[in-house]
């Protein structure tokens, strides 16, 4: 029989809290997996009319799952403070609840552009130690501000056609089914290992005229096809979900890139470093992959801000620095 989450936590952690907190992250998952399968049954579909500090419009899914995750997980004990995609600010555990060791940044609900038309999306999130927690000191967003690599545990949750958990905890990359009859976690995936060649690439093509000529180069070259310079036939996906690209390239390889482009020059990329980027490289550098900017590798970046952006490019080591390579040039 497979293992469950809890007795694979009990297995793999000596620290409580952070079973507690991972726990529960995960049953508050299952909720959200709840309502996302309902749909148009309990009229959650459909946006607000209010939008986040990124200038996106909030889907009601959006506010909804924060909502249960923050309300999920607050009076646990296990944490000091979270920060998450839709709240322009950090939220300190409040002084009615214990508060705990960790810190904990989310997207509620990543690829919001996939609800309405049930295509997956997940939830992502990134467990970073309170640095101060010793010192009952009032956390600050300063707090957060720590690079990739200090990243304790990270994952998703993915709501598709299965819903599945893909954590790490610093020692490879699991993965988990939810039995949706008994609300019980099973290790499905005992190690994800991405292929370090690919064939195959993720990318929003529809943005090529204005990305830097030499990601346009690569892409080009990927389209020549086998008698191009990379020699291969190369095929597509863009699932725009970076839970579901994500999945997709730790089971298959790939290569999945959302570059810098000239819209809004000012900004660094779309993703954001500290809920997406940090988290999803976590996961595909403990299963094998890379992942990086185009300038330095994503886990090194020393974060400014909490709802930062950065460009990425992740997946298959080996076609990570052949994209690499382009981008010296
Ligand atoms: O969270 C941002 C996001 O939805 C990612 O999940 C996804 O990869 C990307 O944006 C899709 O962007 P676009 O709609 O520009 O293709
Ligand atoms: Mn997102």
């Amino acid at each position: 029989m497979n293992l469950t989450l809890s007795q694979y936590l009990h297995q793999h952690t000596n620290d409580p809290s952070l079973k507690e907190l991972l726990q529960q992250l995960c049953h508050t998952c299952t909720m959200i997996a709840h309502a996302v399968s309902k749909g148009a049954l309990s009229g959650v579909l459909g946006s607000t009319t209010h939008e986040n500090v990124q200038g996106e419009v909030q889907k009601k899914l959006d506010v909804i799952s924060n909502q249960m995750l923050l309300e999920g997980l607050e009076w646990t004990g296990t944490l000091s403070g979270m920060a998450s995609e839709e709240m322009d600010e950090i939220y300190p555990i409040s002084s009615s609840y214990q508060k705990g060791p960790y810190l904990l940044l989310f997207d509620p609900l990543d690829g919001s552009s996939n609800i309405d038309v049930n295509v997956s999306i997940g939830t992502i999130f990134s467990i970073l130690k309170a640095p101060h927690h010793a010192d009952h000191q009032a956390i600050t967003e300063k707090d957060f501000l720590q690079k990739g690599r200090e990243q304790i545990a990270a994952g998703y949750v993915i709501y598709g056609p299965q819903t599945m958990l893909v954590m790490t905890l610093g020692k490879g990359v699991v993965g988990f089914t939810l039995d949706r009859d008994t609300a019980t976690w099973y290790l499905t995936v005992p190690e994800f290992k991405i292929p370090s060649t690919t064939k195959e690439f993720a990318i929003n093509m529809s943005n090529m005229r204005h990305w830097e000529p030499n990601m346009r180069a690569y892409i080009e070259d990927c389209l020549a096809g086998e008698t191009g310079p990379l020699k291969k036939n190369y095929n597509m996906r863009w699932i725009a979900a970076m839970v579901t690209d994500v999945h997709r390239i730790l089971n298959r390889g790939g290569v999945f890139a959302y570059p810098w482009d000239a819209r809004e020059p000012g900004k660094a990329g779309k993703l954001r470093l500290m809920y997406e980027a940090n988290p999803m490289s976590f996961l595909v550098e403990q299963a094998g992959g890379k992942s990086i900017t185009g300038k330095e590798n994503i886990l090194d970046i020393e974060p400014e801000k909490i709802h930062q952006r950065v460009p990425v490019i992740l997946g298959s080591a080996q076609e990570v620095d052949c994209i690499q390579e382009y981008l010296n040039r």
